[in-house]
């Protein structure tokens, strides 16, 4: 089954064009990559699958649904963790609250949580290590630890498709890895993360989308990171490095993670 299907999307914030004629595919159960430079329409994209933002041209349906149309039925599907920026870092409210914040917004009754509700958040929590936290205060948690109750967060809901935008920026190997077991344990989860680094994860992934406005690449990793496209996504002054397997990956002054 289809997990998304987007064709040929265009986008723009007033004049701002930010995405043109983007099409790619996501199978159910797939693990999708989604690069480009920074401005290049990676959150703006994830935005629009979300439906918070509604293409000025083409589709897109998330399992058979229009995201923009059919909002709430759409999110029922999805898990999402913004881009950290787009996260406030003084909400005055506990760990636990953020988690199950993601429950309530999915039913759409904040007075009704049940034994399982809790259950749900705390297991989200323990696996990325964070349960211990369950009654701090978000603000005083340190990037790192905030990044991951994001991540437990957009699991709790029990999504079909989880939709991460650089949920690994100021995050440590440790918790990295953990966040990719959990991910790599769930078969039947289809996932897309943004990314500026894609050797973590190159091994994971069925495939890319390489993105600057347009869709310059979209397929399985070999074919998707090759210099050329590269070059042409990132401009001719960046750096490409060639690994040993085949796969390229461009050298980035790091921007945010
Ligand atoms: N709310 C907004 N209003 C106006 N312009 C916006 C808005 N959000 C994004 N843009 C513009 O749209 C373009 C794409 O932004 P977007 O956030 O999708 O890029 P990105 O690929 O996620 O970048 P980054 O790697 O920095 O996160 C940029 O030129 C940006 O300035
Ligand atoms: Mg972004």
């Amino acid at each position: 089954m289809r997990a998304v299907d987007a064709e040929k999307v265009y986008f723009s914030y007033g004049a701002e064009e930010a995405l043109r004629n983007v099409s790619f595919t996501v199978d159910s159960g797939e693990f999708v990559a989604v690069m480009g430079p920074n401005g290049s329409g990676k959150s703006t994209l994830m935005k629009l699958i979300l439906g918070l933002l509604k293409p000025s041209k083409g589709k897109i349906s998330v399992f058979g649904v229009s995201p923009s149309a059919q909002r709430e039925k759409a999110q029922q599907y999805i898990g999402y963790m913004p881009q950290r920026e787009g996260i406030s870092k003084k909400i005055p409210i506990e760990v636990k609250d953020i988690v199950l914040m993601g429950l309530t917004a999915k039913k759409r009754r904040l007075d009704f949580l049940s034994r399982e509700d809790i259950k749900i958040a705390k297991e989200a929590l323990e696996s990325v290590g964070m349960l211990h936290l369950w009654n701090k205060k978000f603000s005083e948690l340190s990037g790192g630890q905030q990044q991951r109750v994001m991540f437990a967060r957009a699991l709790a809901v029990r999504p079909r498709l989880l939709i991460l935008d650089e949920p690994f920026n100021g995050v440590d190997i440790p918790s990295r890895n953990k966040i990719l077991e959990v991910i790599n344990s769930r078969e039947d989860l289809t996932t897309i993360m943004v990314v500026h680094n894609v050797n973590p994860i190159v091994h994971f992934i069925d495939k890319v989308l390489l993105l600057n406005k347009k869709a310059i690449a979209f397929g399985p990793p070999k074919g998707v990171l090759t210099t050329k496209n590269l070059m042409e996504a990132y401009g001719a002054s960046i750096q490409v490095i060639e690994c040993a397997e085949g796969y390229c990956h461009p050298i980035l002054g790091d921007t945010h993670g």
